[in-house]
């Protein structure tokens, strides 16, 4: 049977994705918008077997090899498997094998681009070409809403469906291609392990946030502010929001009942570094997903200020050093 293996990039959100009307199949309270990554990505090979069978899913292992994955991120795999198996009318069971361009030690969220780069590879083992409006609609049924909109290359809106003026749209699509901005996104690994709480259990939680009514009424707002700044490439005046913004997502975190605190010390420390580049002329803003590390955004003259400052801080592991991407892409290094 022919494999197919699409490397998919990881996604930052500039407006967050925070609380979802159905959590099981990602549909989102509002709107987010995000700028699809390039060296944070994810490789996933299928091969579809038809005759019925059990399917094998594998990962690449700490030490190099491709084991069998554990049995938590496993299931979750094999109903979106299934799923996409129901979907397409299709029987039999499918042979699966991922790997992360960064170390899922380093405490970055990989199912954006995981389940991103598993349903096109799914897609394409059964031989289904869709429309990137379907790829991104199956890709958030697998309760990875962020995964929707890393289908898609440079910077990618992911409606609500409530929100959306012919209230149908639940699907992403691109607003810019990548070549419209040549953002770069220095990421300050500060927190190696895995995280306490789930982006889904923060999801669940949203709603007992005493802010949580008054932050889905301001992003409309926010999201065309934007939209705005980043159409006319207008940087410290995105940032600005976009800081304020992750902050207002981790305000809504913490008032949680119970509260979730993603922040570590180290945290605090890199935006109070940030702060600092910017009263030294450098044009950094910090967004933090549900998680302790911080992903600063820049134009290209300051990267190298930005990683100089930053990787030398106490509490931080290590840099990432990222920026916008073109998107998914399908490739012959197969990883079985
Ligand atoms: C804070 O439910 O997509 O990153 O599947 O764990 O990646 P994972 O999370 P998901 O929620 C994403 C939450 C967020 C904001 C965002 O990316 O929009």
């Amino acid at each position: 049977m022919p494999k197919t293996t699409i490397v998919s990039p990881s996604n930052i959100a500039f407006i967050k994705y925070w609380g979802a009307t159905d959590l099981a199949s990602a549909v989102p309270e509002n709107a987010s918008l995000s700028m699809t990554l390039r060296a944070c990505h994810s490789r996933s090979t299928v091969e579809h077997v038809d005759r019925s069978g059990e399917h094998e899913i594998r990962w690449r292992g700490t030490d190099g090899g491709l084991e069998t994955a554990p049995p938590a991120f496993a299931q979750r795999v094999r109903e979106h498997l299934d799923r996409l198996l129901d979907w397409a009318g299709e029987s039999g069971f499918f042979r699966v094998a991922t790997e992360n361009s960064f170390p899922a030690a380093a405490g970055l969220a990989s199912s954006a681009s995981g389940f991103s780069a598993l349903t096109l590879a799914v897609l394409g083992a059964l031989g289904r070409a869709e429309s990137h409006a379907m790829q991104s609609e199956l890709a958030r049924r697998s309760g990875s809403g962020s995964a929707s909109r890393s289908v898609l290359g440079g910077y990618v809106q992911w409606p609500a469906k409530a929100l959306a003026p012919d209230g149908a749209k639940d699907y992403a699509f691109q607003v810019h291609p990548a070549e419209h901005w040549d953002l770069r996104n220095v990421v300050v690994i500060v927190e190696t392990g895995a995280k306490e709480t789930s982006s889904l259990e923060g999801h669940r939680r949203a709603r007992t946030s005493p802010y949580f009514e008054r932050r889905l009424r301001d992003l409309p707002g926010r999201l065309e502010a934007v939209r705005d700044a980043l159409a006319c490439r207008d940087f410290d005046r995105m940032g600005a929001i976009v800081e304020a913004e992750a902050v207002d997502l981790h305000c809504v975190a913490m008032t949680s009942a119970p509260p979730i605190y993603y922040w570590k010390p180290a945290t605090l420390t890199v935006l109070e570094a940030v702060r600092g580049l910017r009263s030294a002329g450098v044009s950094a803003w910090a967004t933090m997903d549900a998680g302790a590390n911080v992903h600063v955004l820049c134009q290209p003259d300051d990267e190298d200020a930005v990683a100089a400052t930053l990787g030398g801080l106490p509490g931080v592991d290590r840099l990432i050093r990222d920026g916008v991407g073109s998107g998914p892409f399908a490739d012959d290094a197969h990883l079985f």
